[in-house]
């Protein structure tokens, strides 16, 4: 018989089997439940089999056409069918011995080799088989009436990695797409966080760091994904996050693809370097993380918003805090409170002449607003100047002295508005109706704590609270600011550990709600949003069960992937997390959960029940579980240490931009 042609290509399914890595036979399988035999010499040759490992079933030639390889995970120990036999034969073997002596002989006799055996109770996780020469995992199996004779492997290394980093091709194409259209040539990045575990004890199967299988996630896997980070504190939830900006941080850079990443840091743990974990994302990434903090402090942009300049923004921020506030509502400040600052538009128009005039009478409204603020008390930036103009019959009327089209300072314009207020009944009567817009007559009672009939109210003191809201430097708006560096493949630190904490909260969401805006208006413009990884530490606060999913944290969560957004969410709590949004996260991350109800909230997705004993025992830190979009099952992986000083050493090594 002519042999088969040899093929150049290695074959990817017979380089999955190791067969130094035998561990046993399989005695019989199902859908759903396998049996394997093994010995204890064939598990030692093969380093161990700890509970959780994969096996690989295949028959002999599993390589050739029609060829299939079972994949297994080991649930726990399975009794053999003579079990009992054996066993009863094991007890008065050692009666036998412990009665010659304490230190007596191995069991040499043929039974020896009996005693030896034991059985693996396996859970069927799919398939591996090749079509059109590529690898293929269906998740469940088609057939195991040939599995009988099937030998057992234990995939280490290479294999493992194989197994674990499986996407199937459709994903493949679809990470190609992507990358084709961001003009990347070749597939998606993938971004590696750690290497395999399957158990706490990890003396024998892990081996050395060099031959351990890394394990990566999928840039399209991840991005425009969503990732929910869980585990008790101190288990390494954070040092996954770091380890995972940090990681898509390098790639990116090296692979020429802008991702911009955010950190909510509510405990200030990103942004500053803390003596425990030596380093921190900041000190790695100079040239590319900028920090934010509603404090002044060296090294930090302000959050803050100057309110004389982004007019729109403060109003909106005044608008919150007060509402929040338990004020007294008057009739002025019920009209400030629903005001807008929309300049006028040309298309809105009739004619020129009424856009001039509107634009000249929102220019008035401008200036009263701002001087109301100057009167509370917020400090003017730098060579800030009151202007607008007014017609030279009312000019002349209030102070033929001033022209407030020249700039006015505050003290200036302050009286302007007083004088005019007094003779406005004059002004009314000369010029047949009032000239002053409702909104800028809202403003100037509100300057001179005037109302309409001239009774006293409190007026402009009612913004005095919240001067600390307003940063009068800034010249841009902070959330425009964020979303370039965010455009420009920038990390971005908000240290929300300092300050107001109602003022953090609006502030987050805002945030939040401007990066979502911006490349919803991108992608509904038919071009390509920006990369955007948005991390969110203690979830529960956010987008917990009890949050209305129309709020902006559950927004993003549910339709964010369209606009590119990725988030991650970190949490020790699985049960406070909004089901509907844990339902459409792709990917879990879960490290040591100390109670049966969290897992049983975990162990309602995928086959994450198979880990709920070991999730409970083994407080490892940085011993996770996780399932990814692309793996059909849960993989075991010891996360990474985020290592500021070698990751710095790889940042000088590494590509520019
Ligand atoms: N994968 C890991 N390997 C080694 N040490 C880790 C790992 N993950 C976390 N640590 C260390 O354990 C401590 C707690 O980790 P942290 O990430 O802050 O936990 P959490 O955010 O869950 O409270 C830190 O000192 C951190 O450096
Ligand atoms: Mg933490």
């Amino acid at each position: 018989m002519p042999k088969p042609a040899e093929t150049s290509a290695p074959d990817p399914l017979a380089q999955l089997i190791q067969k130094n890595q035998f561990v046993g036979w399989l005695c019989d399988v199902d859908y759903e439940q396998a049996r394997v035999l093994t010995r204890d010499d064939w598990k030692a040759r093969a380093r161990g089999v700890p509970q959780n490992s994969f096996l690989l079933a295949a028959t002999v030639d599993s390589h050739k056409p029609g060829g299939e390889v079972f994949l297994l995970r080991v649930t726990g120990a399975a009794a053999l069918p003579a079990s009992e036999l054996v066993a009863g034969l094991k007890v008065e073997k050692l009666k036998q011995r412990s009665a010659e002596s304490a230190g007596g002989g191995a069991f040499t006799d043929l039974a020896a080799e009996q005693f030896q055996l034991g059985g693996l109770q396996c859970r069927v996780l799919g398939q591996f088989y090749l079509s059109h020469g590529q690898l293929r995992l269906g998740c469940d199996v088609e057939s195991y009436a040939s599995a009988a004779g099937l030998a057992v492997y234990r995939p280490d290394g290479a294999a493992l990695e194989t197994i674990v980093n499986y996407v199937s091709p459709e994903r493949l194409a679809s990470s190609r797409e992507e990358a084709r259209r961001l003009g990347l040539a070749g597939d998606l990045p993938r971004f590696p966080i750690g290497t395999v575990r399957f158990s706490s004890t990890d003396r024998l199967h892990r081996g050395e760091e060099t031959g351990r299988a890394t394990f990566h996630l999928n840039a399209v896997d991840f991005l425009a994904r969503r990732t929910a980070v869980f585990g008790m504190t101190r288990t390494g939830k954070s040092n996954t996050v770091k380890q995972l900006v940090s990681v898509v941080q390098r790639t990116s850079r090296d692979f020429n693809l802008k991702i911009g990443q955010i950190i909510y840091d509510l405990n200030g743990e990103y942004a500053n370097a803390n003596q425990q974990d030596r380093g921190s994302l900041a000190e790695v990434f100079p040239a590319d993380t900028i920090r934010y903090r509603m404090m002044p402090t060296p090294g930090f942009e302000l959050i803050l918003n100057n309110f004389f300049r982004q007019i729109a923004e403060g109003h909106s921020t005044l608008r919150g805090l007060i509402e929040g506030s338990k004020f007294a509502r008057s009739a002025d400040l019920e009209a400030f409170l629903s005001m807008d600052f929309d300049a006028p538009r040309k298309e809105d128009c009739n004619s020129d002449y009424e856009f001039q005039r509107q634009s000249a009478m929102y220019q008035i409204k401008l200036a009263a607003y701002q001087a109301v603020l100057a009167r509370a008390g917020y400090e003017l930036p730098p060579d800030f100047k009151f202007a607008f103009e007014v017609n030279p019959g009312i000019r002349n009327k209030v102070n033929p002295s001033v022209d407030p089209a020249n700039g006015m300072t505050a003290p200036q314009t302050f009286e302007w508005f007083q004088l005019m207020r007094q003779i406005q009944d004059e002004l009314i009567t000369s010029t047949g109706a009032s000239w002053v817009e409702p909104d800028t007559n809202v403003l100037i009672n509100l300057l001179l704590q005037k109302n309409d009939q001239g009774g006293y109210i409190p007026g402009y003191r009612l913004l005095q609270p919240f001067k600390d809201y307003h940063a009068p430097n800034r010249s841009t708006d902070v959330c425009d600011e964020i979303y370039q560096h965010l455009v420009n493949g920038k990390i971005v630190i908000l240290d929300l550990s300092v300050g107001d904490p109602v003022q953090r909260e609006r502030l987050s969401k805002r945030i939040a709600r401007h990066v979502l805006r911006s490349s919803m208006a991108t992608f509904n413009a038919g071009q390509h949003a920006p990369h955007v990884v948005i991390y969110v530490e203690e979830a529960h606060n956010i987008i917990g069960r009890h949050e209305s999913l129309t709020e902006i944290w559950p927004t993003i969560a549910k339709e964010g992937a369209k606009a590119r957004l990725a988030i991650v969410y970190a949490t020790q709590e699985v049960s406070s997390i909004h089901p509907n949004i844990l339902a459409n996260t792709e990917n879990i991350i879960v490290s040591h959960l100390n109670n049966h109800h969290e897992i049983g909230e975990l162990a309602k997705y995928y086959d994450f029940g198979d880990f709920a004993g070991s999730l409970i025992r083994a407080q490892d830190v940085g011993f996770a579980r996780i399932k990814t979009l692309s793996n059909p099952f849960v993989i075991p992986v010891q996360i990474d240490r985020f290592d500021p000083e070698r990751e710095k050493r790889r940042g000088a090594g590494g590509k520019a931009h």
